[in-house]
C-alpha cells in the first residue's frame, strides 16, 4: 500500500512506518495514482486535491483541528479522515496562559524596553504597570478538552471563570460583556467561522484582552485590527486567518503579543501528535477500527 506525507514528522512513532513518500509540493504536479493513504498537515485537502488522488482511502491529518480537510467530500468517496486529539491539550493551555500572563504584564513590552536601553531609572515609577490576574475574569468560549485545562491554570492564578459552550454557561454576549480576559477554545465549523463578529467585539470591555489559540477565521480579523489600531482592546494572537499572513498594520501596535501558531509546539507534544497519527495509520492497515476518526 502507497502512503504519501506532506512532510515528516517528529518523534520515535514516526520511524515505524515503512515506505513514506514525502511529497514535494502540495498539491502534487501531477495525479497520484496508488496512493492510498495520506498524512497531512496545514494543506488544503478539497476535491480539486481529492482528484488527484483516485485511490485514496484514508487522509491523517496531524493535528485535532481538521478544518483544512473537506470531510464531507472524503465521505462521499469513501475516505476515511482521522485526528490527533487529547494529546496537545495541556501545551495548548500552557501557551494560553502565557499569552495572557505576557499581555497582563507587558512582557513583550518589557523585553523591548530593556533592549532598546529606554530603561532609565529604577523600579518605582509607574512604567509598565500591569494588571493582576487574580481576581480578573476570564471568560472562555468553548469548554471542551483544551478550554478546561486552561479553567484549571487559570484557576490556579486566582482568575474568576466564566465560560460559554452550545449547551451551557453564559450566553456569548454576555460573557464578552463582563470579561477582563476572553479567549478561544472552539474548533473552525461553518458554525463557528466569524462567530466573535466586528459586533460581538464591540462587546468586550475597555481594556479587554483578547486570547486566540484556536483558529484565526473564529474572529472577525479586520474588525479586530480595527479595535486593536484604537487600542480600545488588547490581543494575543497565535493563529491567524490567512496563515502564515499577519495583517501588516498589526506588527508595531504595543497592544498585541503575536505568535506563529506554537500552541502545541513542545518536542513531548509533536511527538504524542505523530505517535496518535501513526496508530491511525497502524490500524488502518491492519483493517482495524481507527482510533480516532473525525
Ligand atoms: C491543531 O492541532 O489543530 C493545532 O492547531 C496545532 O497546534
Amino acid at each position: 500500500m502507497t502512503i504519501a506525507a506532506t512532510q515528516t514528522f517528529p518523534g520515535p512513532a514516526w520511524e515505524e512506518l515503512q515506505d513514506v513518500r514525502v511529497l514535494e509540493s502540495w498539491p502534487p504536479e501531477e495525479a497520484l495514482p496508488g496512493v492510498e493513504v495520506l498524512l497531512e498537515a496545514v494543506v488544503q485537502v478539497r476535491p480539486a486535491e481529492l482528484d488527484l488522488l483516485p485511490d485514496l482511502r484514508l487522509v491523517a491529518n496531524y493535528g485535532v483541528g481538521y478544518d483544512r480537510v473537506d470531510v464531507a467530500a472524503c465521505r462521499e468517496r469513501g475516505i476515511a479522515v482521522t485526528n490527533t486529539p487529547g494529546v496537545l491539550d495541556a501545551a495548548v493551555a500552557d501557551l494560553t496562559l502565557a499569552l495572557i500572563l505576557a499581555c497582563r504584564r507587558h512582557l513583550v513590552e518589557s523585553d523591548r524596553f530593556v533592549r532598546e536601553r529606554r530603561w532609565e531609572r529604577g523600579w518605582a515609577k509607574p512604567e509598565l504597570l500591569g494588571r493582576d490576574l487574580a481576581g480578573s475574569t476570564l471568560g472562555l468560549v468553548g469548554l471542551g478538552r483544551i478550554g478546561r485545562e486552561v479553567a484549571t491554570r487559570a484557576a490556579a492564578f486566582g482568575m474568576q471563570i466564566v465560560f460559554h459552550r452550545r449547551s451551557g454557561g453564559l450566553p456569548l454576549d454576555e460573557l464578552l460583556r463582563s470579561a477582563a480576559v476572553v479567549s478561544l477554545h472552539v474548533p473552525l465549523t461553518p458554525e463557528t467561522h466569524g462567530l466573535i463578529s466586528r459586533e460581538r467585539l464591540a462587546l468586550l470591555q475597555d481594556g479587554a484582552l483578547l486570547v486566540n489559540t484556536a483558529r484565526g477565521a473564529i474572529v472577525d480579523e479586520e474588525a479586530l485590527v480595527h479595535e486593536l489600531v484604537s487600542g480600545r482592546i488588547s490581543a494575543a494572537l497565535d493563529v491567524f486567518a490567512d496563515e502564515p499572513h499577519v495583517p501588516e498594520r498589526l506588527l508595531d501596535l504595543p497592544n498585541v503579543v503575536l505568535a506563529p501558531h506554537i500552541a502545541s509546539a513542545t518536542v513531548e507534544t509533536r511527538a504524542a501528535m505523530t505517535r496518535v497519527l501513526v496508530d491511525n495509520v497502524l490500524a488502518f492497515l491492519r483493517g482495524e477500527p481507527l482510533p480516532n476518526p473525525v
